[in-house]
């Protein structure tokens, strides 16, 4: 081979790889977890999460104390939903926890929420993004 085809094979070659590279990276599954932690004014917060097939169960969360679960979101047809309720002394709400368009990049795939009086908020590099509840009536759940 001469040099010139040489070239141009190390260049089909290192293509060839970066191709590999670009059409892979969203196929490898990746699990997202949702973390919810209880931030109310010394109330004790009970969490019950579902999506439309699984029923989570239903958790209490003393003040500061974080709950967790994992899942794979539907990368091809994104529709992804958990959705809790979320409830304490005089409180009684519905939030989406989990929408993929707008969680899907979540930092790390970690998508963290505080939950106060107010509603909840995402946790996004140390800022919070707080986000109101559902309306009561939006969903029967
Ligand atoms: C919860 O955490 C906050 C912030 O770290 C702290 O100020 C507060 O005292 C904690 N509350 C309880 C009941 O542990």
């Amino acid at each position: 081979m001469d040099s010139f085809s040489k070239i141009l094979c190390l260049l089909l070659v290192l293509l060839l790889q970066l191709k590999g590279k670009i059409t892979a990276t969203p196929i490898i599954p990746t699990k997202v977890t949702v973390e919810i932690t209880n931030k109310l004014n010394m109330k004790h917060l009970i969490v019950n999460c579902k999506d439309k097939n699984n029923n989570l169960g239903v958790i209490e969360l003393y003040v500061n104390e974080t709950y967790s679960f994992r899942f794979y979101p539907n990368y091809f047809f994104p529709q992804t939903l958990y959705f809790c309720h979320f409830s304490w002394l005089y409180g009684d709400h519905h939030f989406d926890i989990y929408v993929e368009y707008r969680d899907l990049w979540c930092n790390h795939n970690v998508c963290s929420w505080e939950i106060f009086e107010k509603g909840p908020c995402k946790i996004k590099s140390g800022s919070r993004q707080c986000f109101a509840w559902d309306k009561p009536s939006a969903k029967i759940k």
